[in-house]
């Protein structure tokens, strides 16, 4: 009988042979989005601990329709008793083509009155075994029943043989098997929403440049004023204001605390001995009447250095090698509180054909010398920070608990939203931009350059180095000023390590409940082994012992997840799209000699038309805010069935809406607004 108003149809669904009955209530909800309904007939068996039910036919014709809940009755002669699994089944109806069907949850109401959640989300095909777990999340060793202990076992070796690992190269970490998003279940690809708008947004791209003859063009730009004509209508209030600033010593060391990769930036407190950058070299550059030294012991110098990129060979252009500069720069903290480079030096080891530059120098050799150590950066940026660090080692963290967790477990109902597009994600940039003409492969270290890149870095990465207040305590940087960056990023931490906190202490009681849990060991191990090779000296854990270890490592997650994806990926458009703010790519060898260098030789050495556009349009596409985005913190399926998750994640959504207000009225004092981690801009998964 229809007892729920929102459903279209109901049935009244009858066990003829049965003299006795007893009735189960099922509230049948169909996902919201296009085409999730079906015609198809729908088959339901409900399993308990005394028995099961009929295998009962669901005659549909226009039920389950999209984002509706049905509420049906099942009958049995008998109670079931306790709830174990409910079979789903989806068979044609009237010779129909099959439409596939998006099941998200089936609420029970059992004959004693108990509601159980049967969280589903996900699609399901004619011929399909679907069997949904119920109730309240369990881990491993607290399934009591025969039934479920051999149902869990089975779906993990189901889950071990669907996801498998792959080697993308040599000392990076491991990736999904999966050669294409369209091997990938339906409910982890891209939204159809999502997949139209990008093709409609490459379009209208693409007519745009091609009406204005830039794309795959090979002519050089003739004035850098030029290039604000690339788009018509992308752009940004702070594209506008890199465009009109990108020269000023004071906002170019701004972008090193608050641009998009704030990961290399540290306090001096010794300048590196290949480094010799002498008091005469700076003193005009300091505050009147101080000195380097007096500065360093102060604590307001600091260095980028990006040694690590030193003797990886870039790739070649019309047969000839590119230049890429493993360089230094050294920057000043100055008394109006503003960060200022104050000497470059473009390779590791001085020489006569290595000046040290400096602010007075010509206004291009100056210039030249910061858009080399820029395109150095952007290297680190696009390769280790933000392709390397968030997606690479998030698809690990997603691939070991999809083969670890079963879908009762706690932590994969708290982690499995946090992961929910990153595959398919991470396999189309491995095949765009690392393809022939991605943009990273046609950067100045190319495909293999950048592979190196990775692979040095992740030899180097620590597991402290993931973890914000630690990072930020070792690079010395906890007092320096205006670093919004920092601000925002440990509040969110702590938002984020309460919200974390909560939850696993809700479910571990106690150090044990850690230590005998096998899938959690299971999920640590797989991540120690594919996502940091084995490395004991990174400080990565290979196994938990203690509540503590879960919590700190399940909140590195999620932050990495979000909050450090978006500082790395929501801004690439703003600063990336004014190419000679940060290129990607540079063609002209660096500097040597002072005094050689003019205007001429900076639009040399900037990439030519073609590349530029090619360039500022994926930009545009990476930093665009898709329909189907989900906000950090939301958590649109219920996935939990205990009221205290649920409590959980209402305080952490009211903590970061709390934030987003107070970053929102600290923005409005600023000349330049930081928004990437304002939560309401933040994605609760890596999705682009
Ligand atoms: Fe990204």
């Amino acid at each position: 009988m229809k007892e729920n108003n929102k459903a279209e149809n109901s049935f009244n669904l009858k066990v003829f042979h049965r003299l006795t009955m007893t009735e189960y209530k099922l509230e049948v909800t169909t996902g919201d989005m296009n085409d999730s309904r079906t015609n198809d007939q729908i088959h339901i068996t409900l399993f308990g601990t005394e028995g099961q039910s009929e295998r009962t036919e669901f005659d549909n014709l226009g039920d389950f329709s999209t984002g509706t809940t049905g509420t049906y009755t099942l009958s049995t002669n008998l109670s079931l008793e306790k709830l174990l699994l409910i079979k789903v089944e989806k068979d044609p109806f009237c010779y129909l083509p099959e439409d596939e069907w998006y099941l998200s949850k089936i609420v029970v109401t059992t004959p004693e009155g108990e509601a159980i959640l049967f969280p589903c989300y996900r699609w399901i095909s004619r011929g399909e075994l679907v069997e949904l777990r119920g109730g309240r999340a369990l881990k491993g060793f607290e399934e009591d029943h025969p039934v479920l202990i051999e149902h869990r076992k089975k779906e993990l070796i189901l889950k071990k043989s669907f996801y498998r690992w792959k080697i993308f190269a040599e000392g990076l970490p491991h990736i999904n098997h999966f050669n294409n998003v369209s091997e990938l279940p339906a409910e982890i690809r891209f939204s159809q929403s999502k997949l139209n708008e990008v093709k409609y947004l490459k379009m209208k791209t693409g007519i745009e440049l091609k009406l204005k003859g830039l794309l795959g063009s090979a002519e050089k730009w003739e004035s850098i004023e030029d290039m604000k004509n690339i788009f018509w209508w992308k752009k940004t209030t702070m594209s506008e204001y890199v465009s009109e600033h990108w020269k000023e010593d004071d906002f170019y060391g701004f972008q090193f605390l608050n641009g998009l990769n704030s990961k290399v930036i540290k306090r001096c407190s010794e300048l590196p001995p290949n480094f010799p950058v002498t008091e005469e070299m700076v003193k005009p550059f300091l505050e009147e009447g101080s000195s380097l030294q007096e500065e360093v012991k102060k604590g307001n110098i600091f260095l980028s250095d990006h040694k690590k990129m030193d003797g990886i060979p870039p790739r070649a252009y019309n047969g000839e090698p590119l230049h890429v500069t493993a360089g230094l720069c050294l920057l000043y903290l100055n008394p109006e509180n503003k960060l200022m480079p104050i000497a470059i030096q473009l390779h590791q080891q001085p020489s006569e054909q290595n000046p040290i530059f400096l602010p007075s120098d010509s206004e291009t050799d100056w210039l030249l010398a910061k858009m080399f150590i820029r395109n150095a950066d952007s290297m680190d940026h696009q390769a280790v920070q933000h392709l390397m660090k968030t997606h690479l080692l998030t698809e690990v963290y997603n691939v070991a608990a999809l083969r670890s967790f079963s879908v009762i477990h706690p932590l994969y109902k708290l982690l499995f939203p946090h992961f929910h597009c990153t595959m398919s994600i991470n396999i189309g940039a491995r095949t765009t931009l690392l393809g022939p003409d991605g943009v990273l492969t046609i950067s100045s270290l190319g495909c293999d350059g950048l592979t190196e890149l990775m692979r040095r870095a992740l030899s180097e990465t620590t597991y402290s180095s993931l973890c914000l207040p630690e990072d930020i305590t070792a690079r010395g940087l906890e007092s320096i000023p205006n670093f919004y960056y920092r601000d925002d990023g440990l509040k969110l931490w702590d938002i984020i390590n309460s919200f974390v906190k909560a939850v696993v202490e809700y479910y571990y009681p106690s150090d044990s409940e850690v230590r005998k849990d096998n899938e959690l060991q299971e999920w640590i191990s797989e991540i120690f082994t594919h996502g940091f090779l084995g490395n004991k000296a990174s400080g990565f854990p290979e196994s938990f012992h203690t509540v503590e270890e879960v919590i700190k490592f399940i909140t590195m997650v999620i932050f990495t997840v979000t909050v450090q994806h978006a500082a790395v990926n929501n801004g690439q458009f703003d600063y990336y799209s004014w190419v000679p703010n940060i290129s990607l790519l540079l063609h002209e060898p660096p500097p040597t000699t002072k005094g050689q260098s003019s205007m001429e030789t900076i639009l040399e050495a900037l990439p030519n038309v073609g590349d530029t556009v090619h360039f500022a349009a994926l930009f545009c596409l990476l930093s665009e805010t898709y329909s189907d985005m989900v906000p950090m913190g939301s958590y649109p399926d219920e996935r939990f069935q205990e009221p205290a998750p649920n409590q959980m994640i209402k305080e952490f959504q009211a903590e970061l809406s709390n934030l987003s207000e107070a970053i929102s009225t600290r923005n409005m004092q600023l000349e330049i607004p930081y928004s990437y981690m304002d939560p309401t801009q933040i994605e609760n998964s890596i999705a682009i």
